[in-house]
C-alpha cells in the first residue's frame, strides 16, 4: 500500500453527526496500542500480534499521513479509517485504486460508527480526488465488515483466495454530482 498521492492534507476536522474525523497525534497513543493490540479486532486481520513489538513501532508518536483518520468520540480515538493507494494489491480490478480499510476498539462496535466514519471518509475522497473509484478486501468470514462494505455502497468484483481464506473484493464508485 501507498498513500494516495497529491491531496490536500490534513483537511480541516471532518464532524458527523457524533463523531469527529482527524489526523492522528500524540495523545492517541495509548489507544492506538490497544487497537492494534487487540486480538478480537485481529481475528480477521492475520492474528494479534505482541503488544511489545507494537510498542517499539509506536515509540513516537502515530504516524501521519494523507488518507489515515483517526475516528474520535468525544476526544478520545474509538477507531481508525485508512484510505490508501493498492500499489501492490494482488488482483488487477484493484490494483492502483484508492483502498478503504478500517479498525474499531471493539467496545465501539455495534452503535453504527463505523458507518457513520467511513461515510464521511468516502465523502471528503470524492471531494478531494472526483471520481475516483475506491476497492476495498476483507475476508468473507468478516461477516460485520463485509455487511458495514455493503451498506456503505460497495458491490462485489470477485471472491479470490489469499492469506489462507476467502477474500471479498468490493468496489464503491462516487455518484455523479446531478446536473
Ligand atoms: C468491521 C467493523 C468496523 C464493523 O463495526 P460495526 O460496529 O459492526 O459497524 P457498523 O458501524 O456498521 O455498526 C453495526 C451495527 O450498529 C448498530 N447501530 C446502533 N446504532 C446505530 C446507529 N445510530 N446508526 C447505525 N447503526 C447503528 C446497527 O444495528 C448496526 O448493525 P446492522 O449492520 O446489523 O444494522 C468492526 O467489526 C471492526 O473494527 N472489526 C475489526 C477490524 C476489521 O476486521 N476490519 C476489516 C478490515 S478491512
Amino acid at each position: 500500500m501507498d498513500d494516495l498521492g497529491p491531496v490536500d492534507w490534513p483537511p480541516e476536522p471532518i464532524r458527523t453527526e457524533r463523531l469527529v474525523l482527524r489526523e492522528p497525534g500524540p495523545r492517541d497513543r495509548a489507544a492506538f496500542l490497544e487497537l492494534l493490540a487487540s486480538p478480537q479486532v485481529h481475528t480477521y486481520l492475520g492474528g494479534p500480534r505482541p503488544r511489545d513489538e507494537i510498542e517499539r513501532e509506536l515509540a513516537g508518536a502515530p504516524e501521519r499521513w494523507p488518507g489515515n483518520f483517526v475516528v474520535d468520540l468525544d476526544g478520545s480515538l474509538i477507531g481508525q479509517v485508512l484510505l490508501r493507494r493498492a500499489t501492490g494489491h494482488r488482483r488487477p480490478a484493484a490494483v492502483g485504486k484508492a483502498d478503504l480499510g478500517y479498525l474499531f476498539l471493539p467496545r465501539a462496535w455495534g452503535f453504527g460508527y463505523a458507518t457513520e466514519a467511513c461515510t464521511a471518509a468516502l465523502g471528503w475522497l470524492a471531494t478531494a480526488l472526483p471520481g475516483e473509484p475506491v476497492v476495498l478486501t476483507t475476508q468473507t468470514a468478516n461477516v460485520a465488515s463485509v455487511r458495514l462494505a455493503a451498506k456503505l455502497g460497495f458491490t462485489e468484483v470477485e471472491r479470490f483466495e489469499a492469506w489462507g481464506a476467502e477474500q471479498w473484493l468490493g468496489m464503491w464508485s462516487p455518484t455523479p454530482p446531478s446536473r
